[in-house]
């Protein structure tokens, strides 16, 4: 029987051929910082002015970057498949956003979003953080700081993502390493419930082994031929 409630999990794979960096280069940087150095609430606390320099440049950097294949295929998939379909991404830029992905979570939070510690909403953020600007809600200044989940944060939107992978009939991992939870779990959740896991991967992730399948190469190939699998 063909599936009908698909999960998708991508990561930095999917956006890599559109030119975003992914996490784990081979010289273990992100963008020349080691990731606690800037990707931990005690590097906030300790250092905010490099922190929010840093998510200023990789918000700033998104307008030079587009969505690729995989991203567009991804969208297709959402606009014509007829079941249930969640795309949870661990990517905080928007590209999935704006190829047109609707149902669709940003678990690790959004480059162009800023949360105000002061009365805890949130704003679509186009701009810099640096120069500490006021809260659109509350008014008061230096509270805004990136809406993204660091390590040791709790990842959004957890409770509808798992209830979707305990209903999953199919689960895709694309272009993620593995290596950060709850993420990497996902496939346990989705294939103790019965789903079929694919896997779509530039490399072997740390993961792989618990996939039923397992495919090799760029996301800018093998989605569209997944998603061309899908909707037949
Ligand atoms: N197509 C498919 N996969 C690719 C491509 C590509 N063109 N290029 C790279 N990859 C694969 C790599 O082989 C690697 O396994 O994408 C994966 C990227 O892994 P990471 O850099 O570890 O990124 P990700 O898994 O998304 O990181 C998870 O870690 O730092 C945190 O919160 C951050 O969301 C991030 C999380």
């Amino acid at each position: 029987m063909p599936p009908r409630r698909i999960v998708i999990l991508t990561g930095a794979g999917v956006s890599a051929e559109s030119g975003v960096p992914t996490f784990r280069g081979p010289d273990g940087l992100w963008e020349g910082h080691r990731v606690e150095d800037v990707a931990t609430p005690q590097a906030f606390r300790r250092d905010p002015v490099l922190v929010q320099r840093f998510y200023d440049a990789r918000r700033a950097a998104l307008a030079a970057v587009q969505p690729n294949a995989a991203h567009r295929a991804l969208a297709r998939l959402d606009a014509l498949w007829p079941g249930e379909l969640l795309l949870v991404t661990q990517n905080v830029d928007d590209l999935h956003d704006r190829a047109g992905s609707a149902r669709m979570l940003h678990m690790h939070g959004e480059l162009k979003s800023a949360w105000c510690t002061a009365c805890d909403r949130r704003h679509p953020w186009e701009g810099g953080l640096l120069d500490a600007p006021p809260c659109p809600a509350c008014g008061l200044a230096g509270h805004l700081r990136p809406d993204i989940v660091w390590f040791g944060e709790m990842p959004y939107h957890m409770d509808r993502i798992e209830a979707a992978l305990l209903a999953a009939d199919l689960f895709v991992s694309i272009g993620t390493s593995g290596n950060v939870y709850p993420a990497a779990g996902f496939v346990d959740l989705a294939r103790h419930a019965g789903a079929r896991c694919i896997e779509l991967n530039l490399d072997p992730s740390m993961t792989s082994g618990r996939f039923h399948d397992s495919r090799l190469g760029p996301a800018g190939a093998l989605v569209p031929q997944l998603v061309d699998e899908l909707l037949g």
